[in-house]
């Protein structure tokens, strides 16, 4: 494996030794020093052109804790705030010779078209509404720990599909894994079509919620609802958000998820984002060994074996 641009490449069998390698690396965290000398010598860009909190910070935590060099490339304090071109950026960074760019950007199609201009390898931490292929895989290990697999599995993901990466990467990496996805949203923010999307839609929330295992919930934009997807906060909080009384409709062990930030109040109660079932921070946790996963899948030496790591 060259690059990670998008879930659609890999096979179960690639998706799982993933999360299997992710689990030797979450034994690695407990450890005193968490920390081992994989990626010693290698380096590793974080190239975000759109802002992140999560994602960000794993993969620099990720690389520190495989011991590589990182370096952390800002929009706003580069050349690029001053017009350089993508391309010219990308081959600047190319040319002092790294081995991995982890790239967020607001363009569908970005990573990929890095992937071209740079000998490195590319991550895609998010491009536009089109993949966040290491958010789908932290949810999979989150689900996993949880319930032993998404086989069999009944998942609703509810609210902006449309305008949503991590949908579109979700959607994929839970079917591959043997996941039922329902799909849950007002029209106006599903897809025109879904033609190939390996999903049913369920209008009514409530009859979605009533079997499923995992309630996933999207992030709404704001500016979605500026544009008139919704008529207002308050309505769409009330017709398609995870509120109080609906959180009585869901099983008792049912899980409740979310890629975060979260608008509390808008897709999610306060008091619901706080509720034990709520996995939101476990989410956040997966994220630093399954990007430390994805980076050894990428420039590591061959099979980790914690036993074997000092
Ligand atoms: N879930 C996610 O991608 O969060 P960030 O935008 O904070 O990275």
């Amino acid at each position: 494996m060259k690059h990670l641009l998008s879930i659609n490449e890999l096979s179960r069998g690639d998706l799982e030794e993933l999360l299997e390698l992710a689990r030797g690396f979450a034994e690695v965290q407990e450890r005193d020093i968490p920390k081992v000398p994989a990626l010693r010598g290698k380096t590793v860009v974080l190239a975000f052109f759109e802002d992140s909190t999560r994602t960000r910070t794993s993969f620099d935590l990720a690389a520190r804790r495989l011991s590589a060099d990182v370096v952390n490339f800002s929009v706003s304090s580069s050349s690029a705030a001053k017009g350089e071109s993508l391309r010219d950026t990308v081959e600047t960074i190319d040319a002092m010779g790294v081995d991995a760019v982890v790239v967020r950007h607001g363009s569908s199609g970005a990573p990929h078209r890095i992937a071209a201009w740079t000998d490195a390898s590319v991550v895609n931490a998010g491009d536009g509404w089109h993949q966040h292929p290491t958010q789908a895989l932290l949810d999979c290990y989150t689900i996993t720990e949880r319930l032993g697999g998404l086989d069999g599995r009944k998942i609703a993901i509810c609210g902006d599909i449309q305008h949503s990466r991590v949908a579109r990467s979700n959607v994929e990496a839970f079917t591959a894994l043997g996941g039922e996805v329902i799909l849950v949203g007002p029209r106006t923010m599903l897809p025109p079509s879904l033609e190939g999307w390996p999903v049913k839609v369920e209008p009514d929330i409530d009859a979605a919620l009533a079997d499923v295992d995992v309630a996933y919930f999207l992030r709404i934009q704001q500016e979605r609802l500026a544009a008139g997807a919704f008529p207002t906060v308050r309505e769409y909080r009330a017709r398609y958000g995870l509120t109080v009384d609906r959180l009585d409709r869901l099983r008792p062990d049912a899980l409740i998820m979310h890629p975060g930030p979260m608008n509390r109040g808008v897709e999610i109660d306060p008091e619901v984002a706080d509720d034990p079932r709520c996995l939101v921070l476990d989410q956040v946790s997966a994220g630093v060994p399954v990007r430390m996963a994805v980076l050894y899948r990428l420039l590591g030496p061959g099979r980790f074996d914690p036993d074997q790591a000092p």
